[in-house]
This record gives structure tokens, sequence and C-alpha cells, in this order.
């Protein structure tokens, strides 16, 4: 029996294929190529010295995904497929919509016509929207104010639902904070379309000179600096919580909620100087007004997750940088430069 992987060449995807992978399970990953690449699964071929088979599809397209479930006997589903940009889905709202949510509803019923009822979903902390408090707790409130937080806070909803109609699902969602960094071995990482609205990959591309300076966006935030405070998480760590949440869907029906993050807060002036370390020379950067939307700081508390998956991060934030430029300077071009 597989697990399906839908999203699996993106960033997050492939650090799951590669994990999972190693840790001795069959693979079916499927994605359309949207915003990843299929050298990204090339490669985890290559590391992890295995083979898996590869779907270029859209989950919004039932035949295909129902050919998908019919080709290989399906256990449980990684679902990582998704559009990601806060400013894109305020934009472009009906996109993240529909592929966010109409999406997973196509997934949902291909899943139940084929009798597999083990989902791991991929949310986020921007479902907490500005938290009235750090750090953040899986009961606080959810709120969201973009058509990408929304989709987020609607699919955790309809999980929600699909469970109370038939308490048969097993579902983890995991609330991700700031994924960063890259496998160790530099031949996978985060490879953004066009210029990365994220702070990490932004500063990978000034220390290899695709920009001139790091835009440090507000200095007055009520935080220890001024600038904006978030729990970066390396990606590795981020995608073993997966395989520690497949595992605690073993212990029992119904729909669990975790927090994946450190734990740790840190600035985003804490993050130009580990990357400083990191490169070994200054970063440039400039103190600007704040971005609309940001908000001052979020950060998890993880004790959950510790206490019901048996997981905690354990790479800091130079390990994070170290990786994150390893991958950078090895693909100056992400998986363009092969
Ligand atoms: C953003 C999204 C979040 C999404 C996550 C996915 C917004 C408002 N939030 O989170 O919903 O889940 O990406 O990865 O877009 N910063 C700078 N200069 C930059 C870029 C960022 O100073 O060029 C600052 C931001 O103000 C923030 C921190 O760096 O304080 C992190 O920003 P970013 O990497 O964009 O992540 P989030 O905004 O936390």
């Amino acid at each position: 029996m597989a697990i399906l992987i839908t999203g699996g060449a993106g960033y997050i995807g492939s650090h799951a294929c590669l994990e999972f992978l190693k840790a001795g399970h069959d693979l079916v990953v499927v994605d359309n190529l949207s915003n990843s690449h299929e050298e990204a699964l090339r490669r985890v071929r290559q590391l992890a010295g295995r083979d898996f088979p590869f779907h270029k599809a859209d989950i919004r397209d039932a035949a295909a995904m129902k050919r998908i479930f019919a080709s290989t006997p399906i256990e449980s589903v990684i679902h990582f497929a998704g559009l990601k940009s806060v400013s894109e889905s305020v934009s472009k709202p009906l996109l993240y919509w529909d592929n966010n949510v109409a999406g997973t509803i196509v997934l949902l019923h291909q899943m139940t016509a084929h009798g597999v009822k083990r989902l791991v979903f991929s949310s986020s902390c921007t479902v907490y929207g500005d938290p009235a408090s750090v750090p953040i707790r899986e009961d606080f409130p959810v709120s969201a104010v973009n058509a990408y937080g929304m989709s987020k806070v609607t699919i955790e909803r309809m999980l929600h639902d699909l469970v109370r109609a038939d308490p048969s699902w097993r579902i983890a969602s995991l609330r991700y904070f700031n994924p960063v960094g890259a496998d160790a071995s530099g031949r996978i990482g985060e490879d953004p379309n066009g210029i990365p609205a994220n702070l990490v990959p932004y500063i990978t591309q000034v220390a290899v000179g695709k920009h001139p300076f790091v835009s440090v966006h507000g200095t007055d935030y009520p935080t220890h600096d001024g600038t904006g405070v978030r729990d970066y998480i390396h990606v590795t760590d981020l995608v073993l919580g997966h395989l520690k949440a497949l595992d605690k869907l073993e212990a029992g029906p119904g729909l669990v909620t975790y927090n994946l993050g450190t734990g740790k807060g840190s600035s985003v002036l804490e993050m130009i100087h580990a990357f400083e370390k990191a490169v070994g020379r200054p970063i440039p950067h400039r103190l600007l007004p704040r971005r609309p939307g940001d908000v001052a700081e979020a950060w998890a508390d993880p004790a959950l997750a510790r206490k019901e998956l048996g997981w905690q991060a354990t790479r800091g934030l130079d390990q994070m940088c170290a990786d994150a430029w390893r991958w950078q300077t090895m693909n100056p071009n992400g998986y363009a430069t092969a």
C-alpha cells in the first residue's frame, strides 16, 4: 500500500517525499507543476535511491484523480497541493478558492470513493490571523484576513464536518509556522517563482547578488528590536512532523490538529544576522515601513505535538541558514540550474 502525496514536487512536498522514502514508505506523487519542478522529484529519487510513480495532474481533475486512485492501492494521503501567496490570493481570490478549496473537495470525494480515510493536511499558522498573545496554542480562535488564509480555515472546517458525519475518518491538520532551509544535501530546496515575497528566500537571493538589499518591513513593532517576530522551522523538522502525524492516525479515528513550530520567535534582524554568519559576510539591508497585512509576532506553543506526537524540532537557526545557503549556492538559479 502506498501513500499519495499531493503537491509532492513543491518545496515542502519534495522534502516530505524524501523523508517518507527514507522511512521505508512507498509513494505515489501527484503535482500539476504550476509552482514546482519535476527535477525536484528526480533528485528525491536519486537521494533516496528509490523510485515511485509520478502523475502530472491537477487535483481538481476528478477523472485524473480517479485514474490515480485506481492505478495503485493507496492507504493514506498527505495533502500539500495548493497555492500559498497571500498577495496573489488578494488579487485573484477565485483562483485560491478553486485550487485550494475546490481541489480539496475533489480529493476528498476520490478518497471516499476509494475507501481511503487517512489524511494529513497542510494547514498554516495563518489561520490564527493576528493572535491576541504568543505563544500560540491550537485552541486559539481562528480568523483569516485574506483568501489564502480563508482557504485554510475553510478546509479545516470541512474536515471537521467530514469527521463529524463519518467518524471513521482519521485526519491530522498540521498548522505550519515559517518553514525555511533545505535538505542537508543541498540538492532540493525552495525555488520560488519570480521575486520571493518571503523573507528567507529573499535574503539568500540578496546574498548571491540577485537583489541589492533586503527590505526590513517595519522597525516599530512592539517586539524586542522593533522588527517582526516569527517561528522559523527547518523544513526537514517540519516534514518529520508529518511522519509522526501519520503514526498518530494509527492510534484511532477522529480529527487532530497540531502546531508545527519550534516554540522560539526570531526577529527579521536576528534572521539577517544568522544568515550573515552562514554566508560569512554582511547582508545589505534597509529599514523600511511596515508591509500591510503583517502581524508583529507569531510563534508556536509546540507542546501538544511534543506530548501527543512525540515530535519536536531539533534544528536551530544556524542550521536553517547554513542549509538554505548551501542550496542557494549549489543551485543559484534553482532547479533551472540543472
Ligand atoms: C507569509 C504569509 C503567511 C504564509 C507564509 C508562507 C503574509 C502576510 N503571510 O508569512 O500567510 O503562511 O508566508 O510561507 O504574507 N519580511 C521583511 N522583508 C521581506 C519579507 C518579509 O522584513 O522582504 C518580514 C515580514 O514583515 C515578517 C517576516 O519577515 O515579519 C517573515 O515574513 P514572510 O517570510 O513573508 O512570512 P510571513 O509573513 O510570516
